[in-house]
């Protein structure tokens, strides 16, 4: 089966693009490192040309309100329009749990607005929503610093390895569309304030971690449980600690 991963030299897209291989499928990525961008429509009709199935895990370079919204609008109008255009039959897109409590955030709002782009499109399609990172960990703890300190709500937070993520989303890819979404999380659930204290110590960062229930994550404060999926989420298998143990780039 062939599988266009837009996004496919990313982080997630690079995994994705590798473990569908493995599992015997024609996994294309396409980016503009590759000659296919979804904002402009270059290189999109030809890297369509054939798939059954379309992942996008692409991501905006800028996190900056109306640059994400552009970014998350435009490209998804377009790509959904390109694969109606070359018979796609199912659409797969990564979004982030928690997107529809925290709309008020500016990055979770452009994601918001992908969905819903996707949900009212004639293309069948999937949602999966997982939690943050263990990649991303380090810059939610540079962005949340204030005068030299990480200020962090002590609010629930399941985080996981990309790993974890690029294999349940390539679950979904292989599957039945759902029509809706899944949610996927770490094995671990943690206190968001008390895990960044321990990872902090774990990599030897000097940086004290305040307890700070007004902290914003990226522009908006998240409460109780904000950022950890419902029940019935599938749970990654990596831990943390063992993740960090085997990956330097994460200290
Ligand atoms: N970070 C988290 O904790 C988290 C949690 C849940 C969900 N997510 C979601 O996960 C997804 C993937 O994140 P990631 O960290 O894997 O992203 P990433 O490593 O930053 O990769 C972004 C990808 O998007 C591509 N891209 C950028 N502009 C493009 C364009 N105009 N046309 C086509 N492709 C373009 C890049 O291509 P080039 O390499 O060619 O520039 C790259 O392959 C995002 O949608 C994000 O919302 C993230």
């Amino acid at each position: 089966m062939k599988i266009v991963v837009i996004g496919g030299t990313g982080l997630i897209g690079s995994k994705l693009v590798t473990k569908l291989g493995e599992h015997g499928h024609e996994a294309v990525a396409a980016s503009p490192n590759t000659g296919v961008n979804t904002l402009t429509g270059e290189g999109l009709a030809e890297v369509l040309a054939g798939a059954s199935t379309v992942i996008d895990v692409s991501n905006s370079p800028s996190f900056e309100r109306a640059a994400v919204m552009e970014f998350f609008t435009t490209s998804t109008r377009n790509l959904l329009a390109a694969e109606s255009a070359a018979g796609v039959g199912h659409h797969v897109a990564l979004s982030v749990v928690g997107t529809e409590r925290l709309p008020e955030n500016d990055y979770f709002a452009a994601k918001i607005a992908q969905e819903q782009l996707i949900e009212k499109s004639s293309i069948p399609f999937s949602l999966v929503h997982a939690t943050q990172f263990f990649e991303f960990i380090r810059g939610i703890a540079d962005q949340s610093t204030v005068d030299g300190k990480v200020h962090i709500a002590p609010v629930l937070f399941q985080p996981m390895a990309g790993d974890d993520v690029a294999q349940a989303v390539g679950r979904v890819a292989v599957g039945s569309p759902l029509n809706g979404r899944v949610e996927v999380g770490g094995p671990e659930q943690f206190r968001m304030d008390e895990f960044f204290r321990e990872a902090l110590a774990a990599w030897g960062d000097p940086r004290e971690v305040v307890t700070d229930p007004q902290a914003r994550y990226f522009g908006s404060v998240p409460s109780e449980r904000t950022l950890v999926p419902g029940d019935g989420a599938t749970l990654g298998q990596i831990r943390y600690r063992d993740w960090l143990s085997q990956n330097a780039a994460g200290k």
